[in-house]
């Protein structure tokens, strides 16, 4: 939980790097399974090991029933372009469906889909087949509806969006389970069971984007769990290697079978090295109870938040599951209007109050909290009381 800079400054870790380090910083069985495995064997391209087959025997226990085969890799970008990569061949339609502020990466497949500008400009025309639709930002609903009034109007509203973008090759639908660069923007219950059943209804292929949200991010080993959505792609990324690059894209076996042998080939997925550290990681996850850790702290550490919301109207909104939480950052004159400039302001002063912070936002306003899995109770409520400090001083 807790990090050194260079000048031997020593600061709670509220961050995980960027979601990545879920077990916390170097935990030891991590460090030894490495260890270990670097007196072995680091790398043979794409031969089954028996850690390469080990690791992909457990992810694939770990997963809904539907999803019985699991190809590794190494970044979240490389699960998600492979994903947009086989559902195109297995449904022979190029088209993809994706929401506004998404990120699946930054290679060009994932960058084209993606709904904010900031990743994508300057760089040209994107690879065809986006197709851009609202997400539940309910917040900020740019349908300026009410949730539950509005009836899940932004999934209906989806068969407009194909009437009037799509040329009738739309084949997949990309999501995240809640929008992590976008601002931490968590969907209403019912919302991802719903674009499910608009997917199945329409034999579209849901593509679930996982990177940031599995392994125990959200309180359950996968954020699908919480509504028992069974995508027909999945995509595994950041916690899976808690430090060590492993990703991974888990997939229903008659959507695989669409490529052919070494279509989906790579230098450096699935290698030994990467593959023990996983398999650590899934020991670890299960010995220590991270997942159910991270849904009790996460929810203590919210309801603590929200403690603070009326004391702090820079306060605007406080949205989250388990161990990642977004703090909506307003003007305090109106309680509404984006405030980068004082987002940035807290990031700094919570360094020098001893803590890291990140952020994200379609409006650069979101405070990131996401620290590892392995926080304790005490810790969170060490973390509270900083920010409470921290948001007193930047109103000043
Ligand atoms: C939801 C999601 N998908 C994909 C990615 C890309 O992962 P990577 O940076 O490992 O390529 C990220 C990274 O932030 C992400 O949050």
């Amino acid at each position: 939980m807790w990090v050194k800079d260079v000048d031997g400054n020593e600061y709670i870790d509220f961050t995980s790097g960027v979601l990545v380090t879920n077990l916390g910083h170097c935990h030891p069985a991590l460090v030894q399974a490495i260890k270990e495995q670097s007196e072995r064997l680091m790398n043979c391209y794409s031969f089954p090991t028996p850690e390469r087959v080990d690791l992909s025997r457990r992810l694939v226990k770990t997963l809904p029933d539907n999803l019985n085969k699991v190809f590794l890799l190494t970044t979240g970008s490389d699960a998600t372009e492979a994903a947009l990569r086989v559902a195109r061949r297995y449904t022979g339609k190029f088209e993809v469906l994706a929401f506004y502020g998404a990120f699946h990466g930054r290679t060009y497949g994932a960058l084209s889909v993606a709904g904010n500008l900031s990743t994508r400009r300057q760089f040209g025309p994107p690879v065809p087949g986006g197709i851009i639709a609202p997400y539940a930002y309910c917040y900020r609903c740019v349908y300026d509806k009410k949730y539950p009034d509005c009836e899940f109007f932004c999934v209906r509203a989806l068969d407009r969006v194909l009437e009037s973008s799509s040329s009738g090759e739309t084949g997949s639908v990309i999501v995240e389970p809640y929008q992590g660069a976008a601002g931490f923007i968590f969907p209403p219950e019912g919302w991802l069971k719903t674009l499910e059943a608009w997917c199945i209804k329409r034999e579209l292929v849901l593509i679930v984007d996982e990177v940031q949200s599995s392994f125990g991010r959200t309180g359950k080993m996968y954020a699908i769990e919480w509504e028992n959505v069974q995508p027909q792609l999945l995509c595994i990324g950041k916690g899976f290697g808690s430090g060590m690059p492993s990703s991974a894209l888990a997939g229903e076996s008659r959507i695989f079978e669409a490529m052919r042998p070494g279509e989906l080939s790579s230098t450096w997925g699935g290698n030994p090295l990467a593959s023990a550290a996983s398999l650590a990681v899934l020991d670890v996850m299960a010995e220590e109870r991270l997942p159910e850790n991270s849904d009790r702290v996460g929810a203590k550490l919210k309801a603590r938040l929200m403690e603070l919301k009326d004391k702090h109207p820079a306060l605007g909104d406080i949205r989250g599951k388990g161990l990642v939480i977004g703090l909506e950052i307003v003007d305090p004159a109106d309680g509404f209007t984006p405030a980068p400039e004082l987002t940035d302001k807290m990031l700094y002063t919570a360094a020098e109050n001893g803590m890291l912070l990140g952020k994200v936002g379609l409006y650069g306003n979101v405070i990131r909290i996401a620290p590892p899995l392995v926080i304790s109770e005490e810790e969170a409520l060490v973390g509270v009381a900083i920010l409470d400090r921290v948001l007193s001083e930047i109103s000043i």
